[in-house]
């Protein structure tokens, strides 16, 4: 492979970027209002409460470090549907707000460059207690899921989505993070898209720790078709685009 190539391809990974930048030309620093924190939706969708950090009375407590020692990618999961309540527990670790609002940002329990959270989290459901099939999109300000839609055949397509790696289609439920961009473009402009890359990170394993705790594991996958998952989440894939995937399941 041409030496170029990678050099210009490595340069993704470097902040060298940050000195190309002017910063007194960024939306954030013209004034322009921030992007919302969380994608909107219809004000009549189907939308269901989970329950919050205090409410989860049935997650196992798990110590810290027996969950880093544990934790390994789990590819193989048992024919046992996940509980709301571990789904709950899931998406809190994940990307549950914590404390306040403020304005245009909320913080969460991951960190987040400038704490612009960039990621919609949406959920292939397969299996869990009381949900019918299909794409659901996490909402962290009211802790709430929202139904986006069913699809047939979902668990195929998930395959097919990620390249024929069959764990999301055996999985309760797959996790697949989004990219909105301008959030983070708001304050970074082109220095932007690196911290994003950076961010899933934290998000996912946030979620292999929390499995653990369930009894159950989860696989990072970054490989993936991606206009193939943007057409599965029905987003446009320019101002939202699926970025990151973890499958679920007991184990
Ligand atoms: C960014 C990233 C992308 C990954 N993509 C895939 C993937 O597409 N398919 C897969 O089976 N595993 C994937 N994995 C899991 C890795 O293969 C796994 O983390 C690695 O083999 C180490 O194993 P461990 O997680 O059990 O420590 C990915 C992990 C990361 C962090």
């Amino acid at each position: 492979m041409d030496k170029d190539v990678f050099k210009q391809f490595r340069y993704f990974l470097k902040d060298s970027v940050r000195k190309r930048v002017d910063f007194s030309q960024t939306d954030q620093n013209r004034g322009i209002a921030p992007p919302p924190i969380e994608k909107p939706y219809p004000a009549d969708a189907l939308r269901i409460d989970l329950l919050k950090p205090g409410e989860l009375k049935k997650i196992p407590r798990m110590d810290l470090a027996t969950a880093i020692r544990n934790r390994q990618s789990r590819r193989v999961y048992r024919n046992e549907p996940l509980t709301p309540e571990e789904v709950s527990f899931l998406l809190w670790a994940t990307q549950g707000v914590r404390g306040e609002v403020d304005g245009g940002h909320a913080y969460r329990t991951v960190p987040s460059a400038g704490c612009r959270h960039a990621f919609e989290t949406y959920l292939a459901i397969l299996h869990v207690n009381g949900l019918d099939s299909g794409v659901y999109r996490y909402l962290p300000l009211s802790h709430q899921l929202l139904y986006e839609f069913s699809e047939e055949w979902l668990s195929s397509k998930l395959v097919n989505a990620a390249y024929g790696q069959p764990y999301p289609g055996e999985a309760a439920l797959t996790f697949i993070w989004t990219a909105i961009p301008n959030r983070m473009e708001w304050r970074y402009g082109l220095a932007a898209h690196r911290v994003i890359a950076i961010d899933a990170g934290h998000v996912c394993q946030n979620l292999y720790l929390a499995c653990e705790a369930i009894g159950a594991g989860t696989c990072a996958i970054a490989a993936y078709d991606q206009e193939a998952l943007d057409r599965l989440l029905r987003v446009d894939g320019e101002e939202e685009f699926a970025i990151y995937l973890a499958s679920v399941g007991k184990v």
